[in-house]
Formats: C-alpha cells, structure tokens, sequence
C-alpha cells in the first residue's frame, strides 16, 4: 500500500525564515515540504528557485518535493539536482516534447521524476509517461489553477484520482491546492496518498493538529478502500 505523504506548501510560510518554518513543519509532523518553483511565465507568479534550495539544505535533510511550474522544466534539471532537491515534478503542459530525456536526466541527477497536470489537461496526457519503460513515479494532480495559495478545492478533479488509482495501485498520486480538514476527505477517499496543504497548514493555531488530521483522512480511506 502507498504511504500517507503529508506536505506543507512552503509557498504559504515566511519566506524570510524559511529554515526555522521548514523545522517546525517537521517538529509538527510533515513528511515532506513542497516547494513551489514559479518562473512568471508558466503561471503569473515568481517564486523560488535553485539558490533558495540550496540554502534550505543546508539547514535540513527533509524530502525537498520540488513543484516545478515553469515552462522550460529541463533547463531546472542540473542546478536543482546540485542544489539537493528531493522530488521533481513537471507539468506535462510544458514538457510534451520532451518528457522522455527529462525523466531520464531527473533520474541520473539522483531525483524522483513527477509529473503534474492542470485543471483542465486530460488525464489521458500521462498514459505514456506511466507506460513508458522509464516511468514517471508520482502525479500531482492539481485542484486549483497553478500560480497562488490559499484558492478554492475543485472537487471535479477527484475523478481524475479516481481514475488513476483504479489504474496504478502503488502510484504516489499527490494533490495541490485546497487541501484542508474540509476538503481532505474527499481528495483521500479518490484515492490520494501525498496531501499538498499550505495555507490550511500555516494558518492554523495548530498545524500540528492539522497535519495529522490529513493523515488520519488518508489512513482511514486506505482502511475501507
Ligand atoms: C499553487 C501551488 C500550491 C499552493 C497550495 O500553484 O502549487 O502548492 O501553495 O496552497 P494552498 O494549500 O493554500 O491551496
Ligand atoms: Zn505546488
């Protein structure tokens, strides 16, 4: 069975204090964090990059679950897998022509290769990068329109959940944008097992409670299903 993946957004933190929010996120019990890496091309937002994830690092040993929302995912390949990240996940909106070689060098650069897709992308786009003999090992789902924190759940997207874990049992199927103690129920019972939350996270009183709240949403699914 996949393993429950909690993962703050540390798009929602404080940006100025990115080591001691990356910590408390893990004293509170996140498995990974999610970074949102946003060029102001692919989405109209600018974000963080290779240098902001070598300095976190350098602080921390935790799963760095790279989100990349640009529009040349393989010119991000090299400085990033030098720079420590964990996980790199692409939009197949920016990679059609090149998923191949960019799987293969995320892999040679030590990095899990992901794939992401947006709200109104087909899930049908990602057939052949989870045929293919060099797969992709996690999809990210998203529930908003990539670019901002803190928008509104789109439930319709849980079909495209439903679908791949009816079809990929021991996928890691991740889902971005929305997720809280209201929302996480429906995302977990689709069959989602990496919880992206980032302001439901940071701007609770008690993330910690929080965080396990998903957990126990993701555990108990797993339980009935
Ligand atoms: C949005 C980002 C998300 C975002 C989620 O484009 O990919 O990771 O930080 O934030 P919330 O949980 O507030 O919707
Ligand atoms: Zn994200």
């Amino acid at each position: 069975m996949v393993k429950p993946k909690i993962a703050p957004s540390m798009l929602s933190s404080d940006f100025s204090n990115l080591a001691s929010e990356a910590e408390r996120m893990l004293q509170c019990g996140a498995d990974w964090l999610h970074m949102d890496i946003m060029d102001g091309h692919f989405v109209p937002n600018l974000t963080i990059g290779a240098p902001v994830i070598e300095s976190l690092r350098k602080h921390t040993k935790a799963y760095l679950d790279c989100h990349l929302m640009v529009t040349n995912p393989l010119d991000y390949v090299k400085p990033l897998g030098k720079a420590g990240a964990s996980g790199f996940t692409f939009h197949i909106e920016a990679s059609k022509d090149n998923w191949k070689e960019l799987v293969q060098l995320i892999k040679s650069k030590g990095m899990t290769p992901g794939v992401s897709l947006k709200p109104g992308t087909p899930i049908e786009d990602l057939y052949p990068l989870l045929e293919d003999e060099n797969p992709v090992e996690l999809v990210l789902v998203m529930t908003v329109e990539p670019g901002f924190g803190g928008q509104k759940f789109m439930p319709e997207m849980m079909d495209k959940v439903r679908t791949l874990r009816k079809n990929y049992p021991s996928l890691d199927i991740e889902v971005d944008g929305g997720l809280g103690p209201s929302t996480i129920d429906m995302a977990a019972s689709a069959g989602a097992n990496c919880i992206v939350a980032g302001s439901s996270v940071f701007g609770a009183s008690d993330p910690a409670q929080v965080i396990s709240l998903l957990r126990k949403s993701v555990e108990d699914s797993q339980k009935t299903s």
